[in-house]
């Protein structure tokens, strides 16, 4: 049986990851809005890679006793000025998730819960994935010229993403 204090932790992560997926799922409307297909695309496979992270958490939570509680989400940010700032929010935002996964983690060890620890393990390398696929991005988007002419092709890329290599952290 899961201790409460971790429940409720376990439970605010939860809303954390629904949280991404609507943020993501704004981004995405965005893009599709500044006629970028492909950009709109990856966002969108994000939102779906977001909501499986809160699901998985959910699922994990009912398996050790627990009961997940569905907190209210905040409206996401829906305007933006650029492709790039869009890329940095995501960044941005993915180092706060690290920071809150990282924080979780131990609490985890000093509440010696072992199988909570397992799975945030999990968590733990696919924020690594995230920080430096987010990253190699914004470095791609700066090299082709941010916002110019070439955002075409960068964009047709993103459109190739799917959610099997973006869950094996290659997306
Ligand atoms: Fe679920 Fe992108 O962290």
């Amino acid at each position: 049986m899961m201790k409460d204090k971790l429940a409720l932790a376990i439970n605010e992560q939860i809303q954390a990851e629904f949280q991404s997926a609507y943020l993501y799922l704004a981004m995405s409307a965005w893009c599709a809005q500044a006629n970028l297909p492909g950009c709109a695309h990856w966002l969108r496979l994000q939102w779906q890679e977001e909501t499986m992270h809160a699901t998985k958490l959910f699922d994990f939570v009912h398996s050790r006793g627990g009961a997940a509680h569905l907190k209210a989400l905040d409206e996401p940010k829906s305007t933006y000025t650029s492709l790039v700032s869009v890329f940095e929010s995501v960044r941005e935002h993915e180092i706060y998730i690290t920071s809150r996964i990282n924080a979780l983690y131990e609490l985890a060890v000093n509440e010696k819960d072992y199988p909570l620890q397992i799975i945030l393990q999990w968590y733990i390398n696919e924020q690594v994935e995230e920080e430096a696929t987010v990253m190699e991005i914004i470095e791609r988007l700066k090299m082709v010229g941010g916002d110019g002419p070439s955002i075409y092709l960068f964009d047709r890329e993103l459109a190739t993403r799917t959610l099997q290599s973006t869950t094996s952290g290659q997306g």
